[in-house]
């Protein structure tokens, strides 16, 4: 055996990321049910296994990383790692690993299409026709907002935003984007400003989040920030949930204080605010920013060879804490 070692996958995944470990001489066991294992579950499946391929939905934190000591590394199959604890991982001595770059596109069209959805109302028409009242056509019918010459407010511009903010070239939306660097791309390719977030607040008629969940940017988006925004504005998220304070998002769609949202990602995932789901001027997906075929397999063997390195004892090459290996990140 080259590898050598057994890995756990704690949901079924595209079934390129099996063959990879196995061509390695790594074996698998993968969850046979399909939905997330209650944290006691993840914790008796992992007893033994050298290795864990996991998703944005299992919690790994101390008192899983403290019951599950023979796990050598731990590969995510996400971009975004707030679901685990790095710092309790690295005192261990565990390498993480996440998906980056891979994911960027399908979740960056996503942004679009509930940019889009929004600004003509798309979800909203196809429930009435569906109801049957599409009896005519009608000059006043479900009236949207042209794009051209509108202001797209990016906020955080790396990679994802980065590839938002450039497929406003064929629609011609201005853009502005906050973020703590200069994006050159932005600048350069579309003449694109760096401003403040109260300024994009004010300024955009559509703000799209794409920034991680941290300490800093949970509730990002509260009362005071849906106030700054135009009556006009809508607000896209399809980074994570508690960036957005969603009660107040609610409160603030009610009241009509900003036009609409939409929302692929939650505070409380599954769980969406009830205020949310009874309301027009919000489109709610269920975290399908990645979900296209080609995006989770490569997610999903990015997230293979990640583990095949960590189980040869060799540095993941997406490695979330290089400090385990005593280097930096390039990540
Ligand atoms: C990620 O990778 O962080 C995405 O949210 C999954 O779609």
């Amino acid at each position: 055996m080259a590898g050598g070692g057994v890995v756990f996958f704690s949901r079924r995944v595209p079934e390129e990321a099996e063959r990879t470990l196995e061509r390695a001489g790594i074996r698998v066991a993968v969850n046979p049910r399909e939905r997330v294992l209650a944290p006691d579950e993840l914790i008796r499946r992992c007893r033994g296994k050298d290795g864990l391929l996991c998703l944005l939905s299992d919690t790994i934190d101390r008192s899983f990383l403290a019951a599950s000591p023979s796990l050598r590394g731990i590969a995510l199959m996400a971009v975004g790692f707030n679901n685990v604890d790095v710092a309790a991982a690295t005192a261990r001595g565990i390498p993480i690993s996440n998906t980056p770059g891979v994911l960027t596109d399908a979740t960056a069209d996503l942004a679009w299409g509930l940019l889009l959805a929004l600004a003509r109302r798309i979800p909203e028409s196809e429930r009435f026709l569906r109801r049957g009242k599409f009896k005519v056509w009608g000059p006043m019918l479900f009236l949207g907002g042209d794009l051209q010459g509108k202001t797209l407010g990016i906020v955080g511009a790396g990679r994802i935003g980065t590839a938002v903010g450039l497929r406003s070239r064929g629609f011609g939306l201005k853009v502005i984007y906050t973020d703590g660097k200069r994006n050159r791309v932005l600048e350069k390719e579309l003449g694109a400003r760096r401003v403040s977030l109260p300024v994009l607040l004010k300024t955009a008629d559509y703000i799209t989040l794409h920034v991680p969940l941290s300490p800093e940017t949970r509730h990002l988006i509260g009362a005071r920030e849906l106030k700054r925004m135009k009556k006009t504005a809508c607000l896209i998220n399809t980074s994570r949930g508690p960036v957005v304070d969603e009660a107040a998002l609610a409160r603030a769609l009610q009241r009509r204080e900003i036009a609409g949202a939409g929302l692929d990602v939650f505070e409380n995932e599954p769980r969406v605010h009830p205020g949310l789901l009874t309301l027009e001027n919000a489109v709610l997906l269920p975290h399908i920013g990645s979900a296209t075929i080609e995006t989770r397999t490569k997610m999903a063997v990015m997230a293979a060879e990640n583990l095949v390195a960590m189980m040869r004892g060799k540095r993941a090459p997406n490695c979330v804490n290089p400090a385990v290996y005593g280097k930096p990140s390039t990540n």
